[in-house]
């Protein structure tokens, strides 16, 4: 693979793939094709060697710009996506143009150009939610939010190329993803800046003891290169953390590492919808040789520290589009 073109590379795992292949690949060519949507970040690429990284920036719903910038190609890498649940619960419509339309554009394009790998990025949370046990790739799909709706679409789309036109694709399932440069929506980042400026965290009040299989960024971004370059076509691969945790766990642990006290802890109404457990099964993808590495603690402890270190990152971030969200997600919670 020469000239690897990744979708949605200036958001938070696909700007991490984007550093994982540049760094271990010095052959590698990207296109990262991003629509800089508020969850895109330049800042996050900011490094990447522009000899090696040419930004365009689209969108994957509009098929004319992704059919041009995926010419020349020999792989593309979907994590072009809207990606926040309670987002999609607020309102789901641009989650059926990227997390559908856009995928069915990828794959056509993908058809069209014969792209020898198209790798498609989906989550676990298609499954729905599980209270013993963990999902394998062949289990039935239940979707039971908009966004994970949405994402089980766009899959089901990408696989019927495969079945239809022998289009080579493959999808990876990954669990609840944590690191540096998360958009600070998500739960992990959301309540670690939030401890540090001595703000409420907003725990949903009856998902106190709801799970959440916890994957490290870069175990994410480098499971996904494995079933990239080593996944059989038409197949599905789980990528799992390994680390399950209550919200209650992780809110805890937050509150431990940046030094403030549970008086912080502010239980709001729940989710609707709100899937109990999410789990999976990653054996066949450790059949291909990945490991998830990082250890819970440590990744956790090393992300709250990026935190504190870069709030030039983030301090921008809440300050924008961001509090207008925050006030419409929680102002009457
Ligand atoms: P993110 O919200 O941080 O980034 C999404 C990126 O996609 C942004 O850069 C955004 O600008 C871009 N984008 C959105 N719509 C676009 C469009 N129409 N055209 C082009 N670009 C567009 O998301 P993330 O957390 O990095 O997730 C990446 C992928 O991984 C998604 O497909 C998501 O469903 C999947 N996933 C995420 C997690 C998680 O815990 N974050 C877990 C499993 C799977
Ligand atoms: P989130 O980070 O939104 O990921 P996902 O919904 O994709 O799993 O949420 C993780 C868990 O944290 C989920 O059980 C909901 C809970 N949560 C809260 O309790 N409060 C919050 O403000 C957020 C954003 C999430």
């Amino acid at each position: 693979m020469k000239r690897i073109m990744v979708t949605g590379g200036a958001g938070f795992i696909g700007s991490a793939f984007v550093r994982y292949q540049l760094r271990a690949y010095p052959d590698v060519h990207i296109v990262n094709f991003d629509k800089l949507t508020y969850a895109g970040n330049l800042d996050n690429v900011r490094e990447a060697d522009p000899a090696r990284h040419i930004f365009v920036r689209g969108d994957i719903a509009d098929f004319d710009a992704l059919y041009t910038a995926l010419n020349g190609c020999d792989a593309v890498v979907n994590f072009a996506a809207e990606s926040h649940v309670d987002r999609s619960i607020l309102g789901a419509s641009e989650f059926l143009d990227t997390n559908v339309r856009g995928v069915y554009n990828i794959v056509e394009a993908a058809r069209r150009l014969e792209v020898q790998h198209v790798l498609l990025v989906s989550t676990d949370e298609v499954y729905g939610s599980i209270s013993e046990g963990s999902f394998k790739e062949t289990d039935r799909l239940n979707p039971r939010n908009p966004y994970s709706a949405a994402k089980a679409g766009g899959e089901l789309v990408g696989m019927s190329y495969y079945h239809t036109f022998n289009v080579p694709v493959v999808v990876t399932r990954g669990s609840n993803t944590y690191g540096p440069y998360q958009y600070p929506e998500k739960v992990l980042p959301l309540f670690v800046t939030n401890a540090l400026d001595n703000e409420p965290l907003p725990l949903y009040k009856g998902g106190e003891r709801n799970v959440r299989d916890w994957l490290y960024v870069d175990d994410h971004a480098r499971g996904i290169d494995v079933a990239l370059r080593r996944g059989t076509p038409g197949e599905v691969y789980n990528i799992a953390g390994g680390n399950e945790r209550e919200n209650i766990t992780l809110t805890r642990k937050i509150l431990a590492l940046t030094g403030k006290d549970e008086s912080l802890i502010k239980l709001v109404a729940d989710r609707p919808g709100h899937d109990r457990r999410y789990s999976i099964d990653a054996g066949k993808l450790r059949g291909l040789g990945w490991r998830s590495e990082m250890d819970w603690d440590q990744g956790v402890t090393e992300t709250v520290h990026w935190y504190q270190e870069n709030e030039w990152w983030w301090r921008k971030i809440k300050s924008g589009e961001f509090r207008e969200y925050y006030q419409r997600q929680y102002g009457n919670r």
